[in-house]
């Protein structure tokens, strides 16, 4: 066979890299793309450095004030390039009804025609990084192959940090390992002699998956989820086909690992929205009356769990780094997350000091007191200071601007991270955003119970995608955005995992939902959040160790009495309580109206079991 080649080149893949395969796909997409050179990442700590400074002197980097913030930066994004485009992300299965209809579709062969003209020269005058990386613990039996195709060294060293990256992935992959291809542009060509600008990309933007071939084609975009495509693209949505096919699952969940002062461990999954605090929830650090207690980060944002021949579920978390939320991160609500963002930090979108740091919007509640800063370069590089914000509504931070960090910069570190084997699973939570309706926390009954109340979660919406927020929407299992087909064969999946591990004679995990954020009267939080779920979380504990009292029972499952919580150190009353944890007959007749439109959307394929547990609850509603 001839060498692989681009514009009568041969292709030069390093020595190390072996698969026949990938050496192929690189030299076709390379046709395809037309880029100045294809540049091999090795992933090693000298070549991030590189990237970096590369960056730097391209505009697209400041370097922080090393002093403040070593060897950290600062990239701001074009204005048009700050969220995940849900409207321009397509799931191009064989059949409309395989995408379902909560995804955008278009056949295959449409879109591959669609996509040709647009990636025909996409990458000229730049260089195209080949990326490698493993999702999940190198050569784990839960981890999967990618390999990147990226004209974004922006992406490149994100990518270095949020996955494990670079040479060992070639051997892991060997001569005939299976990867999956994922092909990103900036969409943004440059013609010869043409200046590149800081941040390129294009106002046309597609987010395309074929589920089938397993392939990803992203374009226009160089921000997260829409062009760090090992996070949502393929681990939630080639994933989630992938675990459809094997029977496996791959959730929108972080992973913790809560030790008792026993010193026995448990590990919980649990699946919120976006920007709704799973990065929080993971790195909780228990509050005073709870010594003894502690809570260990295995994943923040996604989880990978395969059914063992035990009949346990185990898990991993499949990326290496924190792609989180900045705005609202301080030291009461994170402070794990706070040490974390110490050193070697790629910051985007927030704000720049006037001494070389970074700010955002709820970072000072960390020094009440303390002032506002005087002055600061805001995302889009405009001067703001208290006055221009009280008189404009300027944000300094963008809401959606982010931090990338490594996992082992996170001080509670949970020591299986990085275990291949994954952890078990004991319980399951599922936390919608809600102001109303919805209390603090519910055991499910049973299996069924709790996949129907993860399948009919409602959530209002937030920054992390473009569009209105604050809007609620029905968010299965937190998974409407990451969904890889069709919604109703996804909630078949679950019901039919749980039948099969019961099968199996194990204890399925348990399943709660959770809502930290009831409103009161006067429009604000009534719960305190943050440090302070650790209360519920150490119920849920109980319930597992059977402690915990029986609680009461109601129209969706089991909620626990004020006194079955423990409250040493916590101002909160009976009657505070009673606000976050009350079941409101009207609002939850309303909900259940919700809950008959969303089963209506999705009633090609739905599980009979879901209509009858909603008919049980509205028979216990009206009772
Ligand atoms: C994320 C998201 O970036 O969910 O994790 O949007
Ligand atoms: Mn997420």
């Amino acid at each position: 066979m001839n060498a692989p080649v681009m514009n009568g080149l041969p292709i030069q893949a390093p020595p190390h890299v072996k698969n026949a395969k990938l050496i192929a796909w690189v030299a076709e997409m390379a046709a395809l793309c037309k880029p100045e050179h294809i540049y091999w990442c090795d992933g090693s700590d000298e070549e991030y450095d590189r990237l970096c400074q590369q960056l730097v002197d391209a505009g697209t980097f400041k370097k922080l004030n090393p002093a403040k913030r070593p060897d950290s930066f600062l990239a701001n994004s074009d204005p048009v390039d700050v969220a995940r485009v849900e409207d321009r992300t397509y799931i191009c299965s064989a059949t409309k009804e395989e995408a379902g209809p909560t995804n955008n579709w278009m056949p295959p062969a449409e879109m591959r025609a669609t996509l040709q003209p647009l990636f025909d020269g996409c990458m000229k005058g730049r260089t195209m990084y080949v990326v490698p990386f493993s999702m999940g613990p190198l050569g784990s039996p839960i981890a999967h192959i990618g390999i990147e195709l990226s004209d974004s060294p922006y992406v490149a060293v994100n990518m270095k940090i949020m996955t494990r990256m670079g040479k060992a992935v070639h051997d892991v992959l060997g001569a005939d390992g299976e990867f999956v291809p994922c092909v990103h542009t900036v969409g943004a060509p440059l013609e010869a002699g043409q200046k590149d600008v800081a941040w390129p990309c294009n106002t046309t933007k597609y987010i395309v998956h074929y589920p089938e071939t397993r392939e990803i084609w992203s374009y226009g975009s160089g921000y997260g989820g829409n062009a760090l495509l090992g996070k949502k693209c393929f681990a939630l949505r080639i994933a989630s086909t992938m675990g459809r096919d094997e029977g496996w699952l791959a959730e929108h969940m972080l992973i913790l690992g809560v030790t008792n002062p026993e010193g026995k461990k448990y590990h919980v999954a649990a699946a919120f929205p976006s920007a709704c605090g799973k990065t929080n929830f993971s790195m909780l650090v228990p509050p005073a009356g709870f010594e003894g207690w502690k809570v260990t980060t295995i994943g923040d944002d996604i989880a990978w769990i395969k059914p063992q021949a035990d009949g346990s579920l185990r898990a991993i978390n499949p990326e290496a780094g924190y792609f989180g939320v900045a705005p609202g991160t301080n030291y009461t609500t994170n402070p794990n997350c706070m040490r974390s963002l110490d050193k070697n930090v790629i910051f985007t979108n927030v704000a720049l000091t006037d001494d070389g740091d970074v700010w955002w919007e709820g970072m000072e509640q960390d020094a009440p007191g303390k002032a506002l800063p005087a002055h600061l370069i805001d995302w889009q590089g405009k001067d703001w200071t208290p006055a221009i914000a009280k008189e404009t509504g300027a944000k300094a931070a963008h809401p959606n601007a982010r931090f990338t960090v490594a996992a082992t910069n996170n001080p509670a570190l949970d020591e299986a991270w990085d275990d291949p084997k994954g952890v078990k699973i004991d319980a399951f939570i599922f936390g919608g955003r809600r102001s109303t309706t919805v209390p603090l926390v519910t055991e499910a009954r049973n299996w069924t119970e709790g996949v129907y109340m993860a399948a009919t979660m409602g959530s209002e919406t937030t920054a992390a995608a473009t569009g209105q927020a604050g809007v609620v929407r029905r968010d299965p299992f937190a998974m409407l955005p990451f969904m890889g087909y069709n919604m109703s064969d996804y909630f078949q999946h679950w019901l039919d995992l749980g039948k099969k591990l019961e099968g199996s004679g194990a204890t399925l995990p348990k399943i709660y939902t959770t809502n930290w954020f009831r409103k009161g009267a006067d429009g604000k939080f009534v719960w305190p959040g943050y440090g302070e779920n650790m209360r519920v979380l150490k119920w849920m504990i109980d319930r597992i160790e059977g402690k915990a009292g029986e609680g009461v029972a109601h129209v969706t499952g089991v909620s626990p009495r004020y006194e079955d919580l423990t409250w040493t150190g916590l101002d909160f009353s009976a009657a505070q309580f009673d606000t976050v944890t009350s079941i409101d007959k009207a609002a939850w007749q309303a909900e259940l109206k919700l809950h008959t439109e969303l089963f209506e959307q999705l009633a090609h394929h739905l599980p009979k079991e879901l209509p009858e547990t909603k008919a049980a609850i509205e028979q216990r509603l009206a009772a």
